[in-house]
């Protein structure tokens, strides 16, 4: 037996996270059994577990997927923590893992520094200090206004970026813990840290000028606590005593980049050698920012390196490498000029008439500037990020491709889905929507990586959070988006800002514009209750359910004051602003941005969704009252509803492909007219050549309908089109990433409009979802979450040869994939530890093998219930 997948909270040894509530989840495979019978988690304060702390002793009820034990935990404390299993037939003990506290409540010595300089000047800070013996364990403790790196003894500390992240900074900020133990040494030391602007101030936003977003000043936060080997214990705070010196970055802002002048760097600058002249005190003062706290976000890190694929001379007679990739971060790279030589770098996701392009990125300048001191060096940015796949180079004669690496960075979840098909084109597919995901999950769910936006916009994450919940492991970063979501709700009655962490609100209370409503759009708002019930369908945690309930309700009795106070409880939604079926390529106005279903449909339909959802996770919750009202809101919505927009024959009023499948999908059509309405889908399909005219809000639905109501071989035409609009003329247009209108790309190779057109938008990309679900079958089932159980329904087509998934559920390892045999199909499954799932063909299975041998008495029947183990099932035709 193994157990793996140790984590608190969703995170594997988080160290200095906010763990109010610690919640252990882990993985088991490799038993002789086949489910969990019992469970016991100890926790404790020494490795060996002398001294234990909490022992559940062995219990039938604890759940791999979440157990949350009554405890209370000290701050800046290591706990160990091990878990025990028995199956049926084994048993078996996990390694030791960890997790540490924080401060929590404790005061903190440093206090908030800034510089002297000018508020626009980026400082970076210095302090040395001496230590009489030698270090046992050292922690820094350390937050920013905005964004820092800090280094001590010459050597950057961890190896996160963009630290303390994007955060709504009054409301609360994050700050972060790292164990510096090895950095340290008996005798002298020293420390320096720098600053960027971040998403704390500069241009952010709607807002077309440098701002005090949520404040002028840079500031620095940091305790350094040491503990020495005669276990006497030091803190170094930031104070007075903390120098500081403008830094080599001129200027810093996440959509325009960043401009270094190495001729200002100060050698030496984090170590004792440091030139201190020019340097003056640090001077403390009192920012205006929200309640600090333990971090929530999960690291920002660099997750992969790119070599550059080719170098171009364009045709405008530029020098542009080609990274072959579409990808979030930036460009590492070697160079050695004369002193005062200048390299300026421009970042673009697409060629046009094969020059170099970034008209798309619309006020964003995405550049790089380097001023060169005269001496080799290794060269990155620090406080920005670039959405790209191009960049070109000015001011450097001779580019030799081996001196740049492209870096790839964003929040560092494990990746745990795999699809792969028998079509190239749907591969690429595959990827470029994990690749959208990959550069858009930047701390928070981004629209999009490179433009003048990169903002946490709630209905993009809305409709990709199950595809982002397949390809990788999302609960921790969501936790951290909802948690952002809560606070701003909080402040707006209930309802959800477009954006989350709300800037846009921001931006317009700062350009004087206070009374614009930049929230409660349908289908973007509804985030609030769609992520916490697919991340709980995903992942099976109660806790975090129990945490996230608070958004849903908040939302769905937001809704329903409106309904109320607005529109006589009509108990439909007729009132406000809706992006609704956004980018749809319905609108009879071909130059508008909003779908062609009318939105207030399109809002009532979210109005009984939301309150559905938030009376299931009550359920759930065992809040029996609030079940029940929510039930019932959601009956007297679905009947306002049926009244409204469908006739007494069933025709429904609102004749859009987004409009059926909305219908279908959240079961709005009245029973005895469901038939009607699929085979009038059918038709609508018929009638445009089965090629979809959906947007952001049908889009994710429209495969998934067609699949669960007898049309799948129209899902799978849909996927297989490769001609505008669909999945694969991107492909064919060679795109690496998913574009955010079906037609951002022209035929002819050119941008179809620039005023709002990225190349990586991740919204389409789900079509990955239905992928796992229905191609591979693999299905999650409410009343087992977390994939303890699932239906596993693959349908197979005959345009394909094989279709295989893995997915690595909070329960453990799936595997599901099909192929074309000579005679019929062949599948081959594999079931995890302590889950099972249901196995549904339309033809009767003809041969069964269990972990290799055959069993005789499972044939001639189309279901089967498949426990743990690895199956080979053949369906003959
Ligand atoms: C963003 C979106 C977003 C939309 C809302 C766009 O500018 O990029 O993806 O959801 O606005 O209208």
């Amino acid at each position: 037996m193994i157990i793996s997948h140790l984590r608190v909270n969703h995170i594997e040894k988080p160290l200095g996270y906010l763990l109010d509530k610690p919640t252990f989840s882990w993985i088991t495979s490799d038993s002789a059994g086949t489910c969990q019978e019992a469970a016991q988690l100890q926790i404790a304060i020494d490795e060996a577990f002398c001294n234990i702390i909490f022992d559940s002793g062995r219990q039938e009820a604890i759940s791999s997927l979440g157990y949350t034990p009554d405890i209370t935990l000290k701050p800046r404390t290591r706990y160990y923590w091990r878990v025990l299993v028995w199956s049926e037939k084994d048993h078996g003990i996990s390694e030791v893992s960890w997790f540490e506290t924080g401060k929590g409540n404790e005061p903190w010595s440093g206090e908030w520094i800034t510089s002297p300089f000018d508020k626009e000047i980026h400082p970076q800070f210095f302090k040395a200090f001496s230590l009489k013996k030698r270090v046992k364990s050292a922690r820094a403790y350390i937050t920013g206004l905005g964004t820092y790196e800090f280094e001590i003894n010459g050597k950057k500390v961890g190896n996160e970026y963009l630290a303390p992240f994007y955060n709504d900074y009054h409301k609360w900020l994050q700050y972060q813990t790292y164990d510096i133990t090895s950095f340290l040494r008996e005798g002298k030391n020293a420390i320096g840290a720098i600053l960027g602007n971040g998403w704390y101030k500069g241009r952010f936003g709607f807002i077309n000028q440098m701002k005090e977003l949520y404040g002028s000043q840079f500031g620095l936060l940091c305790d350094i606590d040491i503990m020495l080997e005669d276990e006497s214990h030091i803190v170094i705070g930031t104070d007075e005593s903390w120098l500081c010196h403008p830094s080599p970055i001129l200027e810093s802002s996440i959509y325009d980049g960043e401009v270094y002048d190495a001729g200002k760097e100060v050698d030496d600058w984090s170590t004792i050698d440091c030139d201190l002249n020019g340097y003056a005190a640090a001077i403390k003062f009192s920012p205006v920012c929200g309640t600090l706290t333990e971090r929530l976000s999960p690291p920002v890190v660099i997750t992969e390196r790119c070599a550059p694929v080719k170098l171009l001379h364009t045709p405008a007679d530029e020098q542009v490498i080609d990274f072959g990739q579409v990808i979030t971060g930036w460009v590492e790279f070697k160079c050695h000029l004369p002193a005062g030589e200048k390299i300026r770098l421009q970042f673009g996701e697409l060629l046009q008439n094969d020059n170099f392009y970034n008209e798309n990125l619309r006020t964003a300048k995405e550049e790089y500037i380097y001023i060169s001191n005269g001496k080799p060096a290794v060269i990155r940015p620090h406080f920005t990020f670039y959405g790209f796949r191009y960049i070109k180079i000015i001011g450097l004669s001779h580019i030799d491709l081996k001196n740049f690496e492209a870096c790839v960075i964003h929040s560092g979840l494990e990746f745990t889905g795999k699809l792969e098909t028998s079509n190239d084109k749907v591969n690429r597919l595959i990827e470029n929507a994990h690749w959208s995901q990959r550069d858009n999950f930047l701390d928070v769910p981004t629209d999009c990586p490179q433009r003048d936006e990169r903002m946490g916009w709630t209905g993009d994450a809305q409709v990709f959070s199950a595809t982002a919940s397949f390809n990788m492991y999302t609960p921790a970063f969501y936790k951290k988006y909802l948690y952002d979501m809560l606070l701003e709700q909080k402040t707006h009655d209930g309802s959800v800002p477009h954006v989350v962490p709300d800037i846009l609100e921001r931006c317009m209370v700062l350009s004087g514009n206070e009374d614009a409503v930049q929230h409660g759009s349908c289908a973007w708002a509804d985030a609030a209750t769609v992520i916490p019930w697919t991340t709980y369908l995903f992942y099976g945690d109660k806790t975090l359910l129990r945490e996230q309930f608070e958004n849903m309700t908040l939302w769905v009795d937001y809704i329903k004051m409106q309904d109320d106070t607005l529109t006589g409880s009509s108990r439909l939604w007729k009132t406000g602003f809706h992006f609704a079926d956004w980018l749809a390529l319905d609108n009879l106005d071909k130059s508008s941005s909003f779908g062609g279903t009318d939105c207030y449909y399109v809002a009532s339909a979210y109005y009984f969704y939301s309150a559905s959802l938030a009376a299931k996770a009550a359920s759930v919750l065992g809040e029996t009252e609030k079940a029940k009202e929510y039930q019932q809101l959601s009956e007297e919505i679905k009947k306002a509803i049926q009244k409204e927009y469908f006739t007494p024959n069933g025709r429904i009023a609102v004749d859009t492909q987004t409009a059926m499948v909305v219908a279908l999908y959240m079961n709005l059509v009245p029973k005895e007219h469901k038939e009607r309405l699929v085979q009038d889908l059918k038709k609508k399909l018929d009638d445009n050549k089965v090629h979809l005219t959906t947007g952001f809000v049908g889009t994710y639905l429209l495969c998934q309908v067609l699949s669960e109501n007898g049309l799948q071989s129209y899902a799978y035409q849909l996927l297989l089109n490769e001609d505008f609009p669909s999945w694969l003329y991107e492909v064919n247009m060679g795109a690496t990433t998913i574009w955010e209108r079906w037609n951002s790309v022209l035929e002819n190779g050119l941008v179809s409009d620039t005023g709002m057109n990225s190349m990586n938008h991740y919204a389409y990309g789900s079509i990955v979802e239905w992928m796992y679900r229905y191609m591979c079958g693999i299905n999650p089932v409410e009343s087992a979450p977390g994939f303890k159980e699932i239906t596993l329904k693959p349908q197979i087509d005959e345009r394909f040869d094989f279709a295989r998934a893995e997915y690595l559920s909070a329960a453990g390892l799936y595997k599901s994939g099909w192929e074309k045999t000579d005679s019929g199909v062949a599948y081959h499954i594999t079931i995890p530890f302590d889950a099972k799932a249901r196995f549904i063909v339309r033809d009767t299975i003809s041969s069964v093998k269990v972990n290799g041998i055959l069993h005789k008495e499972l044939c001639g029947k189309c279901e089967l219930t498949l426990k743990t183990g690895e199956y080979e099932i053949i369906v003959q035709k």
